[in-house]
């Protein structure tokens, strides 16, 4: 079956962004010119995705906002002549079918994706974490859906993290199928101890998931952190029926990070037609007094 769904989740709370997210969500943090969760909404319309849900809750309103029209300011840019804009402003609100719902109480990224059951139905659907952006000539969802396509059962991208970053993230047990395409069968949340680390390979910003993931969920409880953790329910897929793992290609980006977020802005500038030669020569400039 096609996959023409994506869920994503943005209803975390961003403690790691602190005091900039307090009011703000931190998926609306600019980088360069657009907000974070408008090059993952952009990501996923590329890879063929036409029905997005948005998970977002108390305080969030800001981002459904921005994927609506926004007569008074339209008005005001086709009457001063700013054509180019306006289409701009204008194409946001046409990018998909997109859907919001409320994650009542945050208990986690897989109580946040449960959210999604009655969205979802009976097909597989993409998950694009909403703080992490991926920026690739390939967009790593439709990379993700080929891998669907081809074996069959639900994908998680992964990518091999330092040996002294594996304990913040999850750890994979992984055998290669084929180049960046890997079989999944087993997987911890945050390994405790050295002991625990199946791989350096975690599980990074995006899956594809059939609608099993929702009874296993269902039955999931609190785990790292005292949350619902996707991570727990996948591990049941990858022990039962078994998941495909994709390296995907392509630079991500954590925007729940403050570097993360310096990153993404000094990189995503440097590729702007409009600032690349202007930026380079100001931080080639700024370099020289480090
Ligand atoms: P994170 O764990 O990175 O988000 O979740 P967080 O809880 O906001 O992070 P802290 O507070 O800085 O540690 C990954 C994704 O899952 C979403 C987040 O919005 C983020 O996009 N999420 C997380 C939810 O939608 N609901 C939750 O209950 C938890």
């Amino acid at each position: 079956m096609k996959v023409t769904k994506a869920v994503i989740p943005a209803a975390g709370l961003g403690t790691r962004v602190l005091p900039a997210t307090k009011s703000m969500p931190k998926e609306m943090l600019p980088i360069v010119d657009k907000p974070a969760i408008q090059y993952i909404v952009e990501e996923a319309v590329n890879s063929g995705i036409t029905d997005i849900l948005i998970i977002t809750n108390r305080g969030k309103g800001i981002i459904e906002d921005h994927f609506d029209r926004s007569p008074e300011l339209e008005e005001r840019l086709l009457a001063s002549g700013k054509n180019d804009v306006y289409e701009q402003v204008v194409s946001i609100s046409k990018l998909a079918n997109i859907y919001f719902i409320r994650q009542k109480e945050t208990k986690g990224l897989g109580h946040a994706v449960n959210c999604a059951r009655s969205f979802v139905g009976n097909e597989p659907f993409a998950v694009l974490y909403g703080d992490d952006v991926i920026i690739g000539e390939d967009p790593a969802c439709a990379q993700l859906i080929r891998a669907y396509e081809k074996y069959g059962k639900s994908v998680v991208g992964i990518k091999a993290v330092p040996e002294t970053d594996i304990f913040k993230y999850s750890s994979l047990k992984v055998d290669k199928l084929e180049d960046n395409i890997y079989s999944c069968t087993d997987m911890i949340e945050k390994p405790k101890t050295p002991e625990a680390v199946l791989s350096l390979y975690s599980i990074l910003g995006r899956c594809v998931l059939t609608p099993d993931i929702f009874d296993i969920l269902d039955n999931t409880p609190p785990g790292s952190g005292g949350e619902i953790q996707l991570t727990d329910a996948m591990k049941t897929l990858a022990q039962t029926v078994g998941m495909t793992g994709v390296d995907y290609t392509g630079k991500r980006y954590d925007m729940g990070d403050k570097f993360g977020i310096l990153q993404a802005t000094v990189e995503i500038a440097l590729k702007n037609p409009a600032l690349a030669e202007p930026f380079k020569a100001y931080l080639k400039d700024l370099v020289k007094t480090l």
